[in-house]
């Protein structure tokens, strides 16, 4: 029925109504990039739109809809588009943050939610899941995505599909998701957004690429083109990419967006001499809408009767942008979205508000625990101090939807005082800014503290420090925050620091003078009873680093999953140190390892054993490794298994995540852990680029980081 409908509609459209529906404006919301100068309501009313993006809310986008059903000649329905990242009212921690906790349910839940009320509230589409493959902290946007990991890439990615999209998109509490933003975005050079790419074929199918390819074995409905070029060729542009390997290759039916005025951008990339170009070359690559960049609008008939496009290529980008709307339901009620007793019974309702606080619990990582400072005891006093100790507003993180900064969402101080009640024998003091490095608070922070029997320190970056053109060159604490710390520490208290941050920080300093570090990342609307629960014990933290944590940012790019190098370096152990792949002023080795993460407990690995040492193309080895908790506490572990292809026809990765499981494990409780791993696992791109796994000897790994020491041996047999 949807290929007749869909046929039946498109036969009575004219080249015009065609070209509209792969048109999408702005209303007048969030603006982040050079505006298009369309009047939007204008171009609604002249039947010129597809789709609108920043309109949330029933009543809006039922005033526009109804100026679009109004003014459509052959009634088709506009589509809303929004950014609802981690969360749209009820906000989640950041998606680095949410992806520490390893949980693929929580993912999938807080996706289910964040549809949930985007859908009550007339929204029909979100851009996300982001699922940019991030190595180089420098780059603000890795605060959106899961790290710089391929497996656990994939993971995240497929769970936010199914959560945002559920089995049903007509479902009056879904959304159509877009995977973004293709592709390789994330490695832009130096870590500066939208900056250029270049990498092997190789690179990029093998590391970039599989997490866009699982979101469209999902089922996703839609792909958002990146900013960035690739080997010279802007991804908006790239016939390649979309064409050749989304369309072709992995068959994707969905329609594909750009970013907000990618094709416009085709021109300072170089790529086009002129927006007609630019307009050309991205349909002819297979973008099927323009976000806010009015080229399509203005150019896309006359490059038809130039026969630079074809009719063919037109009715293609239609068809796939109908269809979306078909499966949304919006031909049978363009306002199945708009009820506005829905929409207030729906946002913020109780029960999302305590999956915002498990899964905010759920991703904090213990970065250090000296001497057990952690958890604190109700009976201690303790000086909370901080430029984020009372914040309600960079709690919630950057792309916080339409997520409120006060009322609904907890500060650390609110957290705290909901834990502990009203005669809590607690301070709490800002001390300093993030940024602006005036002093006339910190004496008074510096009194109090001085008086308690532990310091709380919450630091970090403003949320706006990480996101979209957030870009750093120093990933130091900001301002005089280092300077801060030295100064509580000079009290002689224990002092534990929080961060809220959107990205690895340098934190070799704080490492060494810090009692214990909680990272928080930033949490979300439950975020400061989050913090509090796990500072006092209430929850037990469980996240591990999705990305690595440098000592210092000339390690950068650094990932666990690198190659050797001919001249691997093994320490200073090793007798012939000077010719050897190394710095002469730091070690190789990051701060926090990928996978990294303490607990209050302590948890042993022991008696890793394979089913087989030898693996055919047909069989399956078993890996199982014994894990005790040893402490004092329950508690939740992500036991981890990495994989070394020890040689190959192309060389290949130290070691790479190839499965993880998380199990609890209460106080003194022994688990067998189990992981199967098939000759499927162990593909990758040979010399000839066949994607294939090669016979010989691998390595196998198990532990609780990517530093993992528990090693056995097998050999993949033909
Ligand atoms: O979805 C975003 C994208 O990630 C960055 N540019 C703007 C888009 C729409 O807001």
């Amino acid at each position: 029925p949807r290929n007749e409908f869909v046929n039946e509609l498109m036969a009575k459209m004219t080249i015009e109504e065609k070209i509209a529906q792969m048109v999408q404006f702005t209303s007048d919301g969030t603006v982040t990039g050079p505006a298009s100068g369309s009047n939007f309501v204008d171009e609604i009313k002249k039947g010129n739109v597809g789709s609108i993006l920043n309109a949330t809310g029933v009543k809006y986008t039922r005033q526009l809809q109804e100026l679009n059903m109004k003014n459509s000649r052959l009634k088709i329905p506009l589509l809303f588009g929004y950014d609802v990242i981690h969360g749209y009212r009820t906000i989640f921690p950041i998606t680095l943050g949410e992806t520490a906790s390893w949980d693929l349910e929580a993912a999938k839940k807080s996706s289910e939610i964040a549809a949930a009320e985007a859908a009550a509230s007339g929204v029909h589409w979100t851009f996300a899941p982001m699922v940019d493959i991030a190595r180089d902290p420098r780059w603000g946007r890795v605060s959106e995505g899961s790290g710089e990991d391929t497996y656990l890439g994939v993971q995240m990615a497929i769970a936010r599909v199914k959560g945002f999209q559920g089995a049903d998109l007509s479902a009056n509490n879904t959304v159509l998701a877009c995977t973004k933003h293709f592709a390789a975005y994330g490695a832009a050079e130096a870590g500066r957004d939208y900056n250029t790419v270049d990498m092997s074929e190789r690179v990029l199918r093998e590391v970039y690429l599989p997490p866009f390819k699982a979101t469209v074995d999902a089922g996703v409905g839609t792909f958002m083109t990146s900013f960035n070029e690739i080997a010279g060729v802007p991804s908006t542009g790239s016939k390649f990419l979309m064409h050749d390997v989304l369309k072709e290759e992995w068959g994707f039916k969905g329609f594909v967006v750009t970013d907000y005025t990618a094709i416009n951008e085709l021109i300072p990339h170089g790529f086009a001499k002129d927006s007609l170009e630019a307009g050309e070359r991205s349909l002819k690559a297979g973008v099927d809408m323009d976000m806010v960049g009015g080229i399509y609008l203005k150019f896309l008939k006359q490059s038809l009767q130039d026969g630079k496009v074809t009719q063919a290529q037109i009715d293609d980008a239609c068809r796939r942008v109908l269809e979306a709307k078909y499966d949304l339901g919006l031909f049978e009620d363009p306002y199945r979205y708009n009820d506005e007793k829905r929409e207030k019974q729906t946002i913020y309702k109780q029960e999302y508000l305590d999956a915002a606080l498990d899964i905010a619990n759920k991703s904090m990582v213990l970065l250090e625990n000296k001497n057990n400072t952690l958890p604190l005891k109700k009976v201690q006093k303790v000086a909370f101090v901080g430029p984020l100790v009372s914040d309600e507003w960079n709690i919630i993180g950057s792309w916080a939807a339409t997520g409120d900064r006060n009322g609904y969402a907890h500060s650390v101080q609110e957290g705290v005082m909901a834990l502990l009640g009203k005669n809590a024998n607690v301070t709490f003091d800002k001390g300093v800014e993030i940024i602006d490095p005036k002093r006339d608070m910190m004496q008074q922070a510096l009194t109090n503290a001085a008086k308690a029997d532990v310091i709380v320190a919450v630091l970090g970056e403003f949320e706006n420090m990480t996101g979209e053109a957030a870009s750093r060159t120093n990933i130091q604490l900001p301002g005089i925050q280092r300077e801060f710390l030295a100064e509580l520490k000079k009290l002689g208290k224990p002092v534990v620091l929080v961060l809220m941050n959107g990205r690895p920080l340098d934190l070799t300093w704080e490492s060494e003078n810090m009692d214990a570090i909680l990272e928080a990342w930033f949490p979300g609307t439950m975020g400061g009873d989050a913090i509090a629960q796990t500072l006092y014990g209430e929850n037990n933290p469980g996240g591990k680093l999705p990305m690595t944590f440098p000592r210092t940012l000339g390690q950068v790019p650094i990932y666990y999953n690198h190659k050797n190098t001919g001249r691997p370096y093994y320490g200073a152990a090793d007798p012939q140190q000077k010719y050897k792949s190394k710095y002469i002023d730091s070690v190789n080795e990051p701060l926090y390892p990928f996978g990294y993460g303490l607990s209050y407990t302590n948890f042993n690995y022991s008696n890793l054993k394979l089913s087989s040492k030898n693996l055919s193309y047909t069989g399956n080895i078993t890996v199982s490794v014994n894990v005790a908790n040893t402490g004092n506490y329950d508690g939740e572990e992500v036991v981890q298994l990495y994989v070394q292809d020890k040689y190959g026809s192309v060389t290949r990765p130290v070691r790479e995540l190839k499965g993880f499981k998380k199990v609890l494990l209460k106080k003194g409780e022994k688990k067998t852990v189990t992981f199967d791993i098939t000759a499927d696992d162990l593909r990758f791109y040979d010399i000839d680029m066949n994607f294939v796994a090669e016979p010989g000897d691998f390595n196998v790994f198990v532990g609780g980081n990517s530093d993992a020491e528990l090693t056995e041996t097998f050999l993949l047999v033909r």
